[in-house]
């Protein structure tokens, strides 16, 4: 098998060994306050939200996992149907590899021909051109393109980049597509110097993508034969740490909260510390391989249900209600809202 492949191959299986362990995505340090008398129906509450300006029904999405091998496409085809049936919106894995093998072109288009009308982001790395981001739009017909910054798991990767000037590639997207641009991590936080720096080039949607699920650190360095890279995941930042030094961005930049999401508590807490919205990979893809679609299915509905239980308790009727909720914040995230002060 071809290495490219092959590595898209290794990142489901060491994806899905390491979602045992346990990880910290910071969210047990917020403590949202109730409302004892919430004046409100459980059948009245509204989840509506917005993802890069677009509607979604439910404030979660399927955020980017695969595409490229046989097997990837198998997942994509299983995602792309769960998603039409539940309308959650759905993120491609990066389409880099289409500009090298031809054949992995239906792993992706397979996605928009089972979910012709369904909310879709293509994916690409920020050091592809204007061109080829164009295409991976084109390829899916997406509504939304993900451009991702991973320079730790490139540094991490043997075969990895060693240059990162992705600034120019990056604006020229923003400006020239017709289709919003998400600017994302891959797991390892984004920080406020960064949220400065692209809110400076015109980029309007981030995703923080912090620690405490999927590691790309922790995968590509086990890829090695050393295995001595870990401690490059000690710069990272939590979902919640970056969301709490995230705060001062809530007006230029709308936030989406990912890394590490796996339950309904963690999607309102994301919520109440100002994302806009929440992505979910290694959870769904676990789900899948281990329940199938049937369970991916039921898994979607139980976590929407139970987001409303918790927004009752908290007496919000909507999402946005849900981003004014007092809270208070204990251990380490105490320093990093301090950071903020
Ligand atoms: C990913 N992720 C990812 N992100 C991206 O922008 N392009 C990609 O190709 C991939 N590939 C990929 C493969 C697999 C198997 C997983 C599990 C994840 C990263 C993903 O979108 C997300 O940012 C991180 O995984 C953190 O979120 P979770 O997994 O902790 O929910």
């Amino acid at each position: 098998m071809d290495p490219h492949m092959h590595r898209k191959y290794e990142h489901i299986s060491l994806a899905e060994k390491f979602y045992a362990e346990a990880k910290d995505n910071g969210f047990d340090q917020v403590q949202p306050l109730s409302q004892n008398l919430p004046e409100l129906a459980l059948a009245d509450i509204q989840l509506d939200s917005r993802l890069a300006g677009r509607k979604m029904t439910r404030p979660f999405f399927l955020n980017a996992v695969t595409g490229g091998s046989p097997q990837a496409q198998k997942i994509n085809e299983s995602f792309a149907r769960v998603a039409a049936k539940t309308g959650l919106a759905m993120a491609v894995g990066s389409q880099s590899i289409t500009f090298k093998f031809e054949e992995s072109l239906p792993s992706f288009t397979r996605v928009r021909e089972l979910n012709p009308d369904g909310l879709l982001l293509a994916n690409l790395g920020a050091h592809h051109p204007l061109v080829n981001a164009q295409k991976a739009v084109d390829q899916i017909q997406a509504d939304i393109l993900e451009l991702h910054v991973n320079a730790a798991q490139e540094l991490t990767m043997p075969e990895g980049d060693r240059d990162f000037f992705w600034q120019d590639n990056i604006a020229t997207a923003v400006n020239s597509l017709l289709v919003p641009v998400i600017v994302k991590e891959v797991g390892f936080g984004m920080s406020p110097r960064s949220l400065l720096k692209l809110a400076n080039l015109g980029v309007k949607y981030v995703d923080l993508a912090g620690k405490g699920g999927t590691s790309f650190v922790q995968i590509e360095n086990f890829r090695r034969p050393k295995k001595e890279l870990a401690f490059l995941d000690n710069l990272a930042l939590t979902t919640a740490q970056s969301l709490i030094l995230a705060q001062p961005y809530r007006e230029k930049l709308s936030l989406t909260a990912s890394g590490g999401i796996r339950t309904a508590q963690d999607i309102v807490k994301a919520l109440i510390l100002g994302a806009d919205n929440v992505g979910i990979s290694g959870h769904f893809l676990h789900v899948l391989l281990k329940q199938g679609e049937v369970g991916l299915e039921e898994e979607i509905h139980r976590l929407t249900e139970e987001i409303k239980l918790i927004m009752l308790l908290l007496g919000c009727q909507t999402i946005a209600e849900l981003q004014q909720v007092p809270y208070v914040l204990t251990g380490q995230l105490k320093d990093y809202q301090a950071f903020n002060n």
